[in-house]
């Protein structure tokens, strides 16, 4: 299996457009310590022909550009990427959807929840002809029919935020959020892209697995509030943080998974930045935190 990480940031992508946070002002001022970063996307092959993206990213053209395996190939037009699987509504993860706007077939897989957000208003653009909306339910095994399954399944999350109205519920497990569990029929890999908490039977499914790219968005809890950027703690944005009692370090650590890997990094977490003792911290508990490009062969 190919894996190629398209972009390794979470929403707003690394610097955000609007901040001068500590690690974001190193980025505007070309600090080789830190690499700049798209938002939060892979895609995935198993004969490096047909190619499954996992999210569709608002900088997903950008991302198209830097990724030779995703330009168009035959004789006019005609893209080797054969379908879309979303893990949630988020905006980071279903905007690129419009970036494939252009006549051209291809499947999203998404739970109903989400895939009731790409159907109307500006999704319309896509061609109902061409482009097909398939959804998947959580635990029940998807083919993609290009030599790639799937499994969704529930982690806990929250509605997307355009969606929040009053006391939003987080940590449900329903359709809102997934987990993905991909193989070729003989390696297999896990995608969690946003998850609010490592519960016991995420470890359970965790434990042993080749390959896990997790949920990397901040490294404490309360990062965006200390930082005087937001009200929100990484829990009420449906993410756990990568420190504390049930960051995920701790809670995936003990589980013998071969591979561990953050993505989904937001740009004020410290990890970004390569000589930071955050850093070093989770290369020490045996953690990788993707950059764009980053390609793993399973
Ligand atoms: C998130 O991961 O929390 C979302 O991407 C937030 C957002 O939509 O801006
Ligand atoms: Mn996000
Ligand atoms: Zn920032």
């Amino acid at each position: 299996m190919h894996i190629v990480v398209l972009g390794s940031a979470a929403g707003g992508g690394f610097p955000q457009w609007n901040c001068l946070c500590p690690v974001c002002r190193l980025a505007w001022e070309g600090d080789n310590r830190v690499r700049p970063r798209t938002q939060s996307s892979l895609a995935v092959s198993k004969d490096g022909e047909r190619w499954l993206l996992l999210n569709a990213s608002p900088d997903l053209r950008q991302q198209i550009l830097a990724t030779p395996q995703l330009h168009p190939r035959g004789k006019s037009r005609g893209s080797p990427i054969a379908a879309v699987f979303l893990t949630n509504g988020d905006v980071d993860h279903i905007a690129g959807l419009l970036t494939l706007r252009e006549q051209q077939s291809f499947t999203v897989f998404g739970s109903g929840a989400t895939l009731a957000e790409v159907s109307g208003g500006v999704f319309g653009v896509l061609n109902k002809e061409l482009v097909h909306l398939q959804e998947v339910r959580p635990e029940s095994k998807v083919e993609t029919g290009f030599g790639l399954s799937v499994t969704p399944f529930s982690v806990p999350g929250k509605v997307p935020l355009y969606l929040e109205r009053g006391d939003v519920e987080i940590g449900a497990e329903g359709e809102e959020t997934l987990g993905l569990e991909i193989t070729d029929g003989a390696k297999t890999f896990f995608y969690i892209p946003g998850c609010a908490e490592v519960t016991g039977r995420l470890q359970e499914r965790l434990r042993g697995a080749d390959l896990v790219f997790f949920d990397g968005t901040t490294f404490t809890d309360d990062e965006m509030i200390r930082l005087g950027l937001s009200n929100k703690s990484a829990w009420r944005m449906g993410h756990v943080a990568m420190t504390g009692e049930k960051g995920s370090m701790l809670r995936l650590g003990d589980l013998a998974i071969r591979r561990k890997i953050y993505v989904h990094i937001n740009n004020t977490n410290p990890v970004l930045v390569e000589d930071s003792p955050e850093r070093a911290k989770v290369e020490a508990a045996g953690w990788e935190v993707s950059h764009d490009g980053m390609e793993v062969r399973l």
